[in-house]
């Protein structure tokens, strides 16, 4: 038994999965109290068979918060590249909530991670509460992220090491078939927006090719349907989970269904 003054985190097993649940559904249900315009919360947050999915996922780490007899809240960690961790979730029952659990589980959390170069994460720019939290806790706001239609994103950043993340790649050294690109630019021009078919489907599409630039050279950004109302002609952005293929004896990179666009401030 952990000692009901003391907080340990550790992996969740799938028999954890009926607990956390109920209690990470509790915690996001409560943001109606900090600004959500209603209860809710991320993707399956009150779904068992989502979190069992996700404590099996390996590509996840999914820690459990142990205080005394009780599992008090939950973290997902996840990784973006080498070294660029990102906190997918991380929730505290309402019992415990501002007693410094949710401080204290980062620090353990971290702890795991030697050889990370940084933290992201991003939350709801209604949400009152994790604006100081993570603020307490070292992130800083570098951007701010418009995938969801609701509402946008505070996009955070904690770095744990200087100098350039290993996981980030300079414009100038992509290269053709590379997967998992994180990679910052101005975007210098956008072409309006064309509707094409899809070659496998036959569905209308909508593409628009725009100029991503940094200190090193530029690459052509295609951005397709969605994507398009993210980006803005002159704003920087950092993409991640960006591919680069080559098209008509040029570079190109594209954003990927899984990839995010980030406008940094
Ligand atoms: C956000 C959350 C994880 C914080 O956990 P917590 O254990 O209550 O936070 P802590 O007690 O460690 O708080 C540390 C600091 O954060 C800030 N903070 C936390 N809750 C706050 C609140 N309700 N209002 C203002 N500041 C708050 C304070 O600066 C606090 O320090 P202080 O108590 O010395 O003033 C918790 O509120 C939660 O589970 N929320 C619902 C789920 C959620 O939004 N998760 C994050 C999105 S993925």
């Amino acid at each position: 038994m952990v000692a009901r003054n003391e907080i340990i985190v550790c992996g969740a097993e799938v028999a954890d999965a009926e607990i956390l649940t109920e209690k990470c559904k509790r915690a996001f249900d409560s943001d109606s109290d900090v600004g959500a315009p209603g209860p809710g919360g991320p993707p399956g947050y009150d779904s068992m068979e989502w979190n069992s999915h996700a404590i099996k996922n390996a590509y996840l780490q999914y820690y459990k918060v142990v205080s005394g007899n009780d599992i008090v809240g939950g973290f997902i960690a996840g990784d973006r590249g080498p070294g660029y961790q990102v906190c997918e979730r991380i929730w505290i029952d309402p019992n415990h909530m501002r007693k410094g659990i949710g401080q204290k589980v980062f620090e353990l959390v971290w702890g795991q991670y030697p050889s990370a170069d940084l933290w992201v994460l991003d939350t709801p720019e209604w949400n009152l509460r994790t604006k100081p939290f993570y603020e307490k806790v070292g992130f800083v706001q570098i951007g701010t992220t418009h995938h969801l239609p609701q509402w946008s994103q505070r996009y955070y950043e904690k770095r744990i090491s200087a100098g350039f993340p290993k996981a980030m790649s300079k414009i100038g050294n992509l290269h053709n078939d590379q997967k998992l690109v994180i990679v910052e630019g101005r975007v210098d021009r956008i072409a309006s927006p064309r509707t094409v078919s899809s070659r496998k489907t036959g569905e209308q599409l909508k593409v628009a090719e725009a100029v991503l630039t940094d200190d090193t050279s530029s690459i052509g950004l295609v951005l397709w349907n969605d994507q398009i109302r993210q980006v803005e002609e002159g704003s920087r952005i950092r993409i991640e989970n960006g591919y680069v293929k080559e098209f008509r004896d040029e570079l190109q990179l594209g954003v990927g269904e899984w990839g995010l666009i980030i406008t940094l401030l």
